[in-house]
């Protein structure tokens, strides 16, 4: 089994969805990074990054530059195409202008809202390697693929197909995110995610390689709490978190952040 936690540096990504204003982004991502430094958090041994709207992104580049704010942060999608007649598109370009380290693509609320279909969060994560963007690719079940289907295999198809796009190089995040445990409270246990992360690695293994899938981080989201995310990075094919609704709230989202100093959780 290829597992070498040691090889991957945790990341605790946090998705804003359609909420903050860019002003409110700007308070936000200030309140956040203080909160961080007061707790002389190591950005090193713990990366921490922002998905704020699309409008915010500029604000925050400036922020976290002007302050040198150790924080990361990126786009909640992005388009599959360069440049051209794309009305509403924002380009993978256009996204490392701004200092976007990542794009998450293929999110479940993109694929039920846009119906965006494997080929195409493929397209969009081969779009963001081409710029240097690192793609977060989501993938998840629903409840109803749970039953019929047990865990892994629709994430795991999910995740082929994605995969089929792209070039055999270059770096990504995976996150599984169950589709019903977003938003709704009910996390799943760390040894549902531990189990369809390890699969998720065995499949990165074997269209990719042994070594790109020890390399690669698989982030488990889904109602991640301060009170749940100690369990998750106890197993050891959980990288890392994406969370929604506790990161909008910068002492939640920074005690996720700081897992590591949690005590009987
Ligand atoms: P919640 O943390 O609000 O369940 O959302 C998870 C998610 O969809 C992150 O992308």
């Amino acid at each position: 089994m290829v597992t070498e936690t040691s090889r991957r540096t945790p990341l605790i990504a946090g998705n804003w969805k359609l909420q903050q204003d860019h002003l409110q982004a700007i308070a936000l991502v200030q309140k956040l990074a203080w909160t961080l430094q007061d707790a002389k958090h190591d950005h090193a041994s713990v990366e921490v990054a922002v998905f704020p709207p699309f409008t915010d992104l500029r604000s925050v580049q400036t922020l976290i530059s002007a302050e040198k704010f150790d924080l990361r942060f990126g786009a909640q999608d992005v388009s599959e195409h360069d440049s051209g007649a794309h009305t509403g598109e924002v380009s993978a370009a256009m996204l490392a202008k701004l200092d976007c380290a990542y794009a998450i693509v293929g999110h479940s609320e993109r694929r039920q809202d846009h119906h965006e279909s494997d080929a195409i969060v493929g397209r969009k994560a081969a779009a963001a390697l081409r710029a240097g963007i690192t793609p977060i690719i989501c993938v998840g079940e629903t409840a109803e693929d749970l039953e019929q289907h047990g865990a892994s295999a629709v994430p795991v198809q999910q995740l082929r197909e994605v995969l089929a796009e792209l070039p055999a190089t270059g770096e990504i995040v995976v996150a599984y995110e169950p589709v019903w445990a977003i938003g709704s409270g009910q996390a799943a246990t760390a040894e549902q995610a531990q189990q369809v992360a390890q699969a998720l690695r065995q499949t990165i293994a074997e269209v990719r390689s042994d070594e790109a899938a020890a390399a690669t981080r698989i982030l488990y989201g889904g109602s991640v709490k301060s009170g749940n995310i100690a369990g998750f990075m106890r197993e050891p094919d959980v990288d890392g978190a994406l969370v929604g609704g506790a990161s909008l709230d910068a002492a939640e989202f920074a005690a996720i952040a700081r897992f590591k100093h949690h005590v009987g959780t």
